[in-house]
């Protein structure tokens, strides 16, 4: 990313101390979004790193909640299908499941047992790494159902937490790190 863009990313994101529990310094993309300029900032940033090439995946997945705001507007400009992958409880049955553990506690995600065909190559796509449990959950779901995770996207990285180094030797990428 352009410094000149990053930078103007980093103005626009907004971190709460303490929120939601004690010690964690929440960082929320919300009025990057509703920036004009910064949502077209971001989804152009998001689409010249995406970490591999546009015809090496065939769906965008995108993590709940915060993924979903961002996800579906890379695929519609990727010419891609998007795959919403939900907290536990809200889709219908059937779906396959995984928990994980996050920097404020414990979840589960799910994916409806058909919303990936075998051999579909994926890229998840979410707003936040941090400690890299939530994409990590997401790419179990993408192989227990048969796909192929083709990468991670992601617009920040949250630094010292060590998320990207938990996801191997996949290729990722992320706008901005922050500290
Ligand atoms: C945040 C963020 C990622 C996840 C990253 O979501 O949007 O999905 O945490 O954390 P990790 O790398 O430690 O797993 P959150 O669970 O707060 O849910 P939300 O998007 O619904 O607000
Ligand atoms: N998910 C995990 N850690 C987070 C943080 N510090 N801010 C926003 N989302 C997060």
């Amino acid at each position: 990313v352009d410094s000149s863009d990053a930078e103007y990313l980093i103005s626009r994101i907004r971190s709460i101390p303490d929120f939601p529990s004690k010690g964690v310094l929440f960082r929320d993309y919300l009025p990057l979004m509703a920036d004009a300029k910064g949502l077209q900032v971001l989804m152009n940033a998001l689409e010249a790193a995406l970490p591999v090439p546009a015809d090496s995946f065939d769906a965008i997945a995108g993590l709940e909640a915060r993924g979903f705001l961002c996800g579906p507007i890379l695929a519609a400009r990727l010419n891609k299908g998007f795959v919403a992958v939900r907290k536990a409880g809200k889709l219908p049955p059937a779906t396959i499941s995984e928990s994980y553990t996050l920097e404020y506690g414990q979840a589960s995600i799910e994916i409806e047992d058909t919303a990936v065909s075998p051999g579909q190559r994926v890229l998840i796509f979410d707003d936040l790494i941090a400690t890299g449990g939530t994409a990590q959950a997401a790419a179990r779901l993408i192989a227990r159902s048969g796909g192929t995770v083709a990468g991670y996207s992601f617009v920040m990285e949250l630094e010292g937490l060590g998320g990207i180094e938990q996801l191997g030797d996949y290729p990722c990428s992320s706008l901005v790190t922050m500290p």
